[in-house]
This record gives structure tokens, sequence and C-alpha cells, in this order.
């Protein structure tokens, strides 16, 4: 491993306190568009998220201050929110525009409101001080629709601290177990890989050479007995790990020409609590871009994939609360380096030293 820092210092866990000072996706703009209103949980905040009626999409606290009724189950008129309930109306900037018939309440009455940015498909918001939403903080990721590239994506809603998931993202030493029946390398060929912190991401490179090809792209591709397989891995913020893959027949006579298939995947990471996480992926190809048949197996072998890492996630977080013994310590191998550094990085964040 190599670090230009981050070799030492508090590893962030599931008690960590989740990062506020962050952009995260809060949803996608296809579900906004298909529910009107949309309310989302969170880092344990309840936000309603609609479209005013240039377009624009604006955020506020999903919490009527009259009797907490959520404002989503209410209705929209023109650009304002109107509680279901007696109602309270309020502007795009959360400020109340009309009480209910007969009250009275002296001062200004105004919800939290949170800097929103659409870069589609999805939504980002800002959850920490409106002040420091700066929008060159949002991360920067591959396009999602490149041309000569096709997309397949998902979401899961997991049950498990979001710092488990980075790590299980950054940790690709679990492929060759936990998904031994998909996209491991069956014969659990040792991998060289490289590690370290550049500009607060974490960047992991890994070269499998002259291996098995994983049982999902040995039915989809046209591969022979023995690979070489690419794979870099980046956290870029607590609200993205990304990377992408190459995988060619390997050959012996480094001159000739092969194929090479890439393959790119986002996964977008929002805390919705302390121990829920809300989940997109994006899984993007550069070959069989018309075969839907190739696209259907891949995103069910990608489905097979991520469910194994949700029931390892899942079950690992009902352990963790359940036991509560405070003597436990964990043990760390050299191939978890890429997720201690991501850890001590989200402890920064959190400001824990
Ligand atoms: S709960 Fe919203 S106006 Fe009463
Ligand atoms: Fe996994």
């Amino acid at each position: 491993m190599s670090a230009s820092s981050g070799t030492t210092g508090a590893m962030a866990d599931s008690a960590t306190p989740l990062v506020a000072g962050c952009w995260y996706v809060i949803c996608t703009t296809t579900e906004l568009d298909a529910q009107k209103m949309l309310s989302r949980w969170i880092l344990d905040q309840n936000i309603v998220v609609r479209r005013t009626e240039n377009g624009t999409p604006v955020a506020m606290d999903n919490r009527c201050p009259h009797r907490s009724f959520p404002l989503s189950k209410g209705f929209q008129s023109g650009d304002e929110i109107v509680c279901g309930y007696h109602g309270m109306s309020f502007d795009s900037e959360g400020q109340c525009t009309r009480l209910p018939a007969g009250a009275e309440i002296r001062g200004k009455i105004a919800l939290r409101t949170y800097p929103l940015i659409e870069r589609a498909p999805l939504i980002w918001i800002w959850m920490g001080a409106p002040s420091k939403a700066d929008p060159s903080l949002l991360p920067d990721y591959p396009s999602l629709t490149e041309a000569s590239w096709i997309a397949i994506n998902g979401y899961y809603h997991v049950a498990a601290n979001y710092v488990g998931l980075h790590e299980n993202l950054q940790d690709l030493s679990h492929f060759e177990y936990l998904h031994s029946s998909s996209i491991g390398v069956p014969d659990r060929t040792p991998s060289s890989f490289d590690a370290r912190l550049e500009d607060g991401k974490v960047r992991c490179a890994r070269l499998y050479a002259n291996v098995q090809p994983p049982p999902l792209y040995q039915t989809l591709l046209d591969l022979g007995p023995r690979i070489d397989r690419k794979i870099r891995v980046e956290f870029t913020s607590p609200a993205l790990t990304h990377g992408d893959m190459t995988i060619r027949n390997h050959n012996e006579k480094p001159n000739e020409e092969e194929q090479e298939y890439h393959t790119r995947i986002l996964h977008f990471l929002t805390p919705e609590s302390q121990n829920s996480t809300h989940y997109w992926w994006y899984f993007i190809r550069d070959f069989a871009l018309d075969n839907g048949e190739i696209g259907d197996l891949l995103k069910r072998g990608i489905q097979a994939a991520f469910a194994e890492d949700q029931m390892a996630l899942e079950s690992i977080s009902e352990l963790t609360r359940r036991d509560p013994r405070t003597t436990f310590r964990e043990l760390s191998f050299a191939t978890d380096q890429p997720g201690i550094l991501m850890r001590r990085t989200i402890a920064a964040a959190a400001g824990l030293e």
C-alpha cells in the first residue's frame, strides 16, 4: 500500500455520526416525476421533494409545524405545498403563506429547506449547513449516459450502516467466497493490488492475471479458459464508490490483439438512518449494446451478487447490534487496506480524530 496520508487515526464504523456536510443522492428524476411529492428519510430526517411549476426541484422538512402531518400527504397549489390536515401552506422557500382559518400566530413561520442539484438521472441534496453547499463539491463521476455505452441500474434498501457498504465495495477479497457462483474468480488465485489515498479519495487497482473467468462472464462473453481481469475502485465521497473493470482472454503472446470488455459500476449510497442505507447502482458496458438478452442476464447476475452482499451486510448489522459485549476487537488483514483508508477518511469527515 502507498498512501499520502490516512495511515493513522480513528476508523469509522456503524456507530460513527453520519456526515451531513456532503452531497447525497436523494432520488432519481424518474422517481420524482412518478410521485410528484416524494417523501424520503435521509440522515434520520424526513424530507419532501417536489418540483415547482417551472420544473425546479425543491426540498424541505416533511413535517407540518402544526401537528406534524407529513406535507407530502397534502397537495400542491401553484408553487406552494398545502398541508392536507388543516391547510397550512408553504412556498418553495419554506415560508408559511397561509394559516388554517381563524389561526393567529405572531412572528414568521418557516420550514427548513435544503439545497438540491439535479444532474440527470439523479437529484442530489445537501444536508449540512446551507452556507457550505458548494456545487463544486458534487462528486465527479463517469457519465451514466455516454454514447457507445449502455447502462442497467437498480435500487436496494439495505438494513445496514453505509460505512459497511462502502467497505464491502472497496473489498475485492470477498469475491471468491461470497460471490463464488457469480462474479468471483473460481480458483481463488491471490491478486496483486495497490491502494492509496489521494485528494481525499481512496483508489485501489487490482490485477487478476491468468485466472479462470467468473461464472457470470463466462456464460455471457466469448471467453476462453483463462483470462486477465483488471479492476479499479475509487471511494469518492461518503455518497459514492465507483469503479471499472476490463476483461480479456489471457494471451501468452502479449503482442496479439485480444478483444477487451469494459464495464463501469457506480454505487450511490445515502444513509437513511444509522442502520439503514439507500443504494442506487448503475452498471455500464461497452459490449453487446443491442443485445437485450445479455443485458437481462447481466442484470440478473449482478442482482444475485448484490443480494449476496445485502445478506452479508444485514447479517453483520443484526449480529453486531444484538451482541452487547464491548470486548470484541476486529481483526484486519492486508487486503482490508482500501477499506481501512476509507474508514479513516469518513471518520475524519465526521469530526473524529
Ligand atoms: S397538521 Fe398541518 S395544518 Fe395542522
Ligand atoms: Fe460483493
